[in-house]
């Protein structure tokens, strides 16, 4: 082991070597439900000047860290960035979430993924910050969305339940559809690649849109395009950690697996944890904690807590939740859950 394999448990995780020390990191960890966010969200202007703010970007990245015990910092951005940075109109409504100007067969071909990369400047600025503040022994992660989910708010105009905007519009125009997917790959390696650059150990891909695809979908929109920001991102980063995360993938998540070459898989609370049999052997995962379990507290969590630290206890494992933190819930609850976790290695 090296100097660097001491340092940083949870990057030596991604890279499948099992640490003495549990690595935990909580998926959405700077938000809501902490008071010194809402401060800083609350004289940032919007939610996307907040993004493209590097003092105020670094300091809500950080300030999950200087509370709880976490292995990692992950960048305050969104994965709406880049459609903003492609020159779609993107806005955050309170208690709306992101409404978009939906792009349409005749508009994909004007965004340009060239100039995204200088739109997105700041948020580079704030991982090299970021990396300066941070201790040696904590991992910086960096992200982007995935190409489908990003297309599905892209299309959709906002989030749905069922993503049937995208879905048809990918069934009824398929040749748009793949340059728009093209469009998000070239833009994603890019803003991966500069991530890298500026001091990011690890990124993850959020594909929180995988459900409701059959297995074609899921081959095409899915993997196939997860699999090229994988390799296009090593042909400039040569073995860039990756976490992928494609929430609600169910039965397609082996092949995401074995076909994307991403080093750890994000598990949703809906993955059994007996299901991890079925996976490539030696990879590793990150999960899966029920964010409600999380907001409830108490026994329950706990217990289910234990069990998945024992369940993953023969492969490279990271303590998360299945899915984002929830604004709602109590700071005690999150001081406890990595106790336990911790306690339960
Ligand atoms: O600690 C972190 O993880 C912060 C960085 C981060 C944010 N969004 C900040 C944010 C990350 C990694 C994301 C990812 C993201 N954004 C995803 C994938 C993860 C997931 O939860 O599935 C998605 C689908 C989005 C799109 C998005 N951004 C939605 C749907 C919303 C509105 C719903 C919500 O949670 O409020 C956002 C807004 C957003 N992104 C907030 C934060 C802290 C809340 C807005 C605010 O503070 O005003």
């Amino acid at each position: 082991m090296t100097a660097d394999a001491v340092n940083k448990p949870l990057l030596e995780t991604v890279l499948g070597r099992r640490q003495e020390r549990l690595p935990i990191w909580i998926m959405r960890q700077a938000g809501r439900y902490l008071p010194e966010y809402r401060e800083v969200r609350a004289r940032a202007g919007t939610f996307l000047d907040l993004c493209y703010t590097p003092e105020l970007a670094a300091e809500v990245t950080l300030q999950p860290l200087r509370r709880f015990d976490l292995d990692a910092a992950i960048l305050f951005s969104d994965i709406l960035v880049i459609p903003d940075a492609l020159g779609q109109s993107v806005r955050f409504e309170a208690g709306e979430g992101p409404i978009l100007e939906p792009v349409t067969v005749e508009t994909i071909p004007g965004l340009d993924p060239s100039r995204a990369l200088e739109k997105l400047s700041p948020v580079i600025e704030t991982v090299r910050r970021v990396r300066t503040s941070l201790a040696s022994d904590k991992t910086l992660i960096g992200f982007c969305g995935s190409p489908w989910t990003v297309a599905t708010y892209m299309i959709g105009g906002r989030g749905s339940p069922d993503q049937a905007a995208a879905r048809l519009f990918a069934l009824r125009q398929p040749a748009a559809f793949a340059r728009l997917i093209d469009i998000l790959v070239e833009a994603s390696i890019a803003y991966l690649g500069a991530q890298f650059r500026a001091g990011a150990d690890v990124v993850q891909l959020f594909e929180s849109w995988a459900l409701n695809l059959d297995e074609v979908a899921f081959r095409d929109w899915v993997i196939e395009p997860n699999r090229r920001i994988v390799e296009g991102l090593r042909q400039a980063i040569p073995d860039a950690p990756v976490i992928g995360f494609p929430r609600g993938a169910a039965g397609n998540l082996p092949a995401y697996a074995a076909r994307t070459g991403v080093n750890l898989l994000g598990l949703d609370y809906a993955t059994p944890l007996a299901f991890a049999g079925n996976l490539p052997p030696g990879i590793g995962v990150q999960g899966n904690l029920d964010p409600l379990r999380l907001l409830a507290g108490g026994e329950q969590m706990e217990v289910r807590t234990r069990a998945i630290v024992a369940a993953f206890r023969d492969r490279p494992h990271i303590f998360n939740l299945g899915h984002g933190i929830l604004p709602e819930t109590p700071i005690a609850h999150v001081e406890r859950l990595i106790e336990v976790a911790r306690g339960a290695l």
